[in-house]
């Protein structure tokens, strides 16, 4: 797993690299308008712009890091600290360059030391490009030669052909344990308070919330949970699709099939079929399309009855919708399109005003160069269209909201839509990249396990609350083959069904690459072996419940973190106290990327290390005979106590709710 700005800053090297050797070609061709380098160097100058940006980011964060590390209750990212330390060491080491790169990872593999320095290489390289003779194991000398005082670097030694090992300090992290026993999981410390908008879930109005939908939800919601965490302010918005030409079919079919609508609520139960027929008869009638057509008309003059009309029917879908998220935990405040109606009209005025928009065969339509497709923000019936929609909601975002981060999280399908609408809106100059953060987190196509798309056998999409209704089904299923009704109390065992069968679905999503397509089985995510939440979730409850079966409260605890040290001179104790520490790392990397299966590899990593530890070390000493508790040794309950607080952040974050028993 990379560091954010060890990659960054690898990548920046090697696109430095190529803009000169592609200047050399423009050179030699001594044609410099040749458009092939050149236009190429544009594209990779921009890029690399921004590649600066976000490491000079990520080097501010860390200064500010290093100065309120000791002070404040915040989590110690130790990468972070390493690569101040080791910052240092290469500015002093090579007083040629101005700003290098540094770049310092986590080790998986114990042998090579705990972190490495990787600098060496890149330096020799960009040194060489100076003139300088040097090579990379001299440079990692003079690094080490120049480390500044610290508290947490055991010792160093070079590896290969320049690599750094690290190895850290056993005081520095049983100290950073204790710190965290006292404290609680705190996050790392942050920059500066932001404000972040995540627009997710999304369904359409009188359409299926399907598969895709769920995800986004999962999704968005897991990354609003990740912001919050981290110190920012979370708008969810909810941006249904609540506006729209089908609405005018809908309710010329509500006047027909219920006319007395206004005076009596319509039992619309099933709104899909209500859907289905209303798109029937606008497909068959002529007479009825007509006056589809008009009720749209009338509907976006708001008409007092015709928009009564479309609440009526957003009502059934909202109920609708609202047992999805009731079973998942979500609050989310929906916007939808038609909140944007009046924004609308003002953002097409600005495009024409500003020369940015034209008319093409009736329709308004915006060109953003270097865009593949242009955004269509009239339609040749004047109507506004899911681009406008879109123009509008950012403009109230950037505007109104004042949102330093904007994240949309839809399906990959959407990507070159975001695209251009961003692209769009930089055009018009309405935010800097460098400054906001607006980006789409799209994700793949869920799959059935043919690995074909997901589908019911008949062939029919899948409803989200029978799906849902089966994960909590088959949970029950499983919790009853291990025969746990006859342990647990009915209401243990109806919590203990809806948090696994919530959590595998929510995990089984959160665990895999968010980019990739992922394959829906509920017999993987039910399987309480391998990465899933049904094994987390007991691994949990066993680590829990260890305290509680030596009969240690939790005073005794909070004093023994307070009193005693966390002892890591077992090689299990050791490897598990530095996992731990892991996961301000973990955050900051996902708070970069966005790609929230890092924080299950990690929960998955620390759950088998501390089985490991557990294996090995003994917490609580039994007498054979009797069974009676002997010897605690506190240390080590210590470490059970660390590793189940971070877990349950973990959870919390993933949005799974882990329960007492079960
Ligand atoms: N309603 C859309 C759909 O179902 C998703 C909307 C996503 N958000 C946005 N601002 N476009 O595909």
């Amino acid at each position: 797993m990379g560091d954010p700005v060890t990659e960054y800053t690898a990548r920046l090297l090697r696109q430095e690299q190529e803009i000169r050797s592609l200047s050399a070609e423009i050179e030699s061709l001594k044609k410099p308008q040749t458009l092939g380098p050149s236009q190429e160097m544009d594209e990779l100058r921009d890029e690399n712009t921004k590649l600066k940006y976000r490491v000079n980011i990520l080097k501010k964060s860390l200064l500010l890091e290093g100065r309120t590390a000791d002070c404040s209750k915040s989590m110690t990212n130790i990468n972070h600290r390493l690569q101040e330390v080791f910052g240092e060491a290469i500015r002093a080491a090579c007083p040629e360059l101005d700003d290098p790169p540094v770049a310092v990872a986590a080790n998986q593999q114990a042998k090579f030391g705990d972190y490495q320095c990787n600098s060496a290489m890149a330096l020799a390289q960009m040194l060489k490009a100076q003139g300088v003779k040097t090579n990379p194991r001299e440079i990692a000398e003079k690094i080490i030669h120049n480390l500044p005082d610290n508290d947490l670097i055991q010792k160093t030694e070079i590896a290969g052909p320049g690599f750094i090992n690290i190895h850290l300090k056993r005081s520095f992290v049983s100290k950073l344990l204790s710190k965290l026993l006292i404290n609680g999981v705190q996050p790392p410390p942050l920059e500066a308070r932001k404000r972040v908008v995540v627009d997710f879930s999304s369904p359409n109005i009188a359409k299926e919330m399907h598969v895709g939908h769920l995800r986004s939800t999962i999704i968005g919601e897991s990354m609003s949970r990740l912001f919050e965490f981290l110190g920012y302010d979370v708008v969810r918005l909810n941006h249904v699709g609540d506006w729209g030409t089908q609405f005018g079919m809908l309710i010329a079919h509500l006047h027909d099939k219920f006319p007395d609508y206004l005076t009596s609520c319509p039992p619309i139960g099933d709104l899909q079929s209500f859907y289905k027929e209303s798109k029937k008869r606008f497909d068959e009638e002529e007479d009825f399309k007509k006056r589809a057509y008009q009720c749209v008309v009338r509907l976006q003059s708001k008409e007092p009855d015709f928009i009564k009309a479309w609440n009526l029917i957003c009502d059934v879908s909202r109920r609708e919708f609202q047992k999805v998220y009731d079973c998942l935990d979500i609050k989310i405040v929906e916007r939808g399109e038609s909140y944007y109606q009046d924004m609308m009209t003002k953002v097409v005025k600005e495009f024409e005003e500003r020369g940015l928009s034209e008319l093409d065969e009736g329709r308004w339509v915006v060109f953003v160069p270097g865009q593949p497709i242009p955004l269509t923000i009239v339609k040749s019936d004047g109507g506004f269209t899911y681009d406008t929609s879109d123009l509008a909601a950012l403009h109230q975002r950037l505007f109104v909201e004042k949102a330093d981060m904007i994240i949309y999280v839809t399906d990959s399908g959407q990507a070159t839509h975001f695209q251009v609408v961003f692209a769009a809106a930089q055009m018009i100059g309405w935010y800097d990249p460098q400054v906001t953060r607006v980006e789409h987190a799209g994700f793949g196509v869920v799959l059935g396990e043919d690995k074909k798309k997901f589908k019911t056998r008949s062939g029919e999409t899948v409803r989200l609350m029978d799906l849902l209704d089966e994960g909590l089904k088959r949970s029950m299923d499983k919790l009853k083959e291990k025969e746990r009704d006859k342990v647990l109390t009915p209401e243990e065992l109806t919590k203990a069904q809806r948090s696994v069968a919530f959590g595998c679905i929510k995990y089984a999503d959160l665990s895999h690459n968010r980019v990739n397509d992922y394959v829906f089985s509920f017999d993987k995510m039910l399987d309480d072996r391998g990465n899933t939440a049904a094994y987390l979730l007991y691994a949990f409850t066993r680590i829990r419940s260890i305290a509680r079966l030596a009969n240690i409260d939790e005073a005794t605890l909070r004093r023994a973190a307070e009193t005693s040290e966390v002892r890591l001179e077992h090689e299990k104790e050791w490897k598990l106290g530095k996992c731990i520490l892991r996961f301000p790392e973990v955050l900051h990397k996902m708070l970069d990327d966005l790609l929230l299966h890092s924080l299950s590899d990690f929960l998955y990593e620390l759950a088998t290390t501390f089985t490991e530890f557990y294996d090995s070390c003994y917490c609580v000493e039994k007498d054979r005979q009797t069974g009676e508790v002997v010897k605690v040794n506190m240390w080590r309950m210590l470490l059970c106590d660390a590793t189940a607080s971070v877990m349950a952040k973990c959870f919390d974050i993933l949005g799974i709710n882990p329960v007492g028993r079960m």
